[in-house]
């Protein structure tokens, strides 16, 4: 099988990376950007310090609206923007929920339509403007993505949108932007990217180029996200778990994510919950609905992890696996649904249309082991009860 390998033309790794926006910009030839960020990074001066090194010659519109989970509304305003200025960049500044509207904009702003004409299983390769991504978290991995997640306000749908129209020209991967995280945050976004290189690797579209990316990444992110939890001033910690969601980011925009995300977009969609935290939520449940389908390959999860030795047979590994994520949650005190606050008749009414978004996202499909809709219900329902 050949593998099909998209990245980002340009990576800047390392802290300080962020101030080499204005030389990025220079070399792609963009004058004139249009800065796609929250209103958390404008009022922290966080948006004025990587606007700081804009040398002269190079303009910056701020457009600091954009919402967690960014809806097609959100997403509309900022390509009206985009239309109306002339511009010849868009650069997202933030969490993966800035980066997504940026891309989704630029995408927008040249192609037209609505948003949800550009949902999977369509694949948009026709570039927009071009994008230069700036995350702030160690999380999303969508500096290095071929996809953005925007909510159908008129369904409340997450839609999975994919193709290399989304992949960014250039990432600036600094860590020092992720030091200001607070711990849940930093938690959630380090479960996310855990996830990622988890299900790039035991994904049925895996290839030896996501799996060298997803391997490294898992490992140190298990190694490191308690510590950026425990302790959001380690800058060995930060920087390790940097490197590793961008790593995990190109793993699964070169192979898949699978049932945990197709399962996890419909919660966020529906109770608002963090993105990482309805994928940590999920993480050890569907982890052990999956195993049977690629025992093998979670097998090497857990040693790679460090959680099972190359003596253990492989069910001992993932029985150890299983217990390790469930020891994570435990240690970055994650709270199950009905601790957020979802009442338990709301949760199930909305199981089957969950399921049903679920699977059509097509990210079950990926998985090793493919569920029906009554087991996706199923399955909900059991991390309801967790
Ligand atoms: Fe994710």
């Amino acid at each position: 099988m050949t593998a099909s390998i998209h990245l980002p033309r340009r990576l800047l790794i390392g802290g300080g990376a962020g101030a080499e926006l204005g030389s990025v910009l220079s070399s792609l030839e963009c004058r004139r950007a249009l800065v796609v960020t929250d209103t958390y990074l404008y009022d922290s001066g966080v948006v004025d310090r990587v606007l700081g090194s804009l040398g002269s010659g190079i303009e910056a519109v701020v457009f600091a609206d954009t919402v967690p989970d960014p809806t097609d509304d959100c997403v509309e305003a900022a390509a009206d923007v985009l239309r109306s200025g002339d511009f010849d960049c868009v650069v997202g500044l933030g969490g993966g929920s800035p980066m997504d509207t940026a891309k989704a904009a630029a995408i927008l702003a040249a192609s037209g339509g609505r948003m949800r004409d550009y949902r999977t299983p369509r694949l948009t390769d026709t570039p927009g403007l071009p994008i230069i991504a700036i995350p702030t978290t160690a999380g999303s991995g969508s500096e290095c993505t071929r996809f953005t997640v925007v909510t159908d306000t008129e369904t409340n749908d997450k839609m999975l949108c994919a193709g290399l129209a989304f992949l960014p020209v250039a990432a600036l991967v600094d860590y020092r932007l992720t030091l200001t995280m607070p711990p849940r945050l930093s938690a959630d976004a380090g479960v996310d990217a855990l996830t990622h290189a988890i299900e790039a690797y035991v994904s049925r579209r895996a290839n030896p180029f996501a799996d060298s990316l997803a391997l490294p990444a898992m490992r140190t992110i298990y190694a490191n996200v308690r510590r950026v939890y425990e302790d959001p001033d380690n800058h060995d910690a930060r920087s390790a778990m940097m490197l590793a969601a961008t790593q995990a980011g190109m793993a699964f925009s070169n192979s898949s994510v699978a049932l945990i995300h197709g399962m996890s977009r419909p919660i966020g969609a529906h109770f608002h919950l963090a993105h990482g935290l309805s994928n940590a939520m999920l993480l050890p449940v569907v982890t052990e609905f999956s195993v049977d389908g690629a025992p093998d390959r979670y097998a090497t999860c857990a040693r790679v992890l460090g959680v099972a030795s190359d003596d253990d047979s492989d069910a001992a590994a993932c029985f150890a696996l299983v217990t390790a994520l469930t020891r994570l949650n435990e240690d970055l005190e994650v709270p199950n649904p009905q601790a957020c606050g979802i009442p338990a008749a709301e949760w199930s009414a909305l199981t089957s249309l969950m399921a049903e978004q679920a699977l059509a996202s097509g990210s079950p499909a990926n998985n090793p082991r493919i569920p029906s809709a009554p087991e996706i219900e199923q399955l909900y329902t059991d991390v309801f009860a967790k």
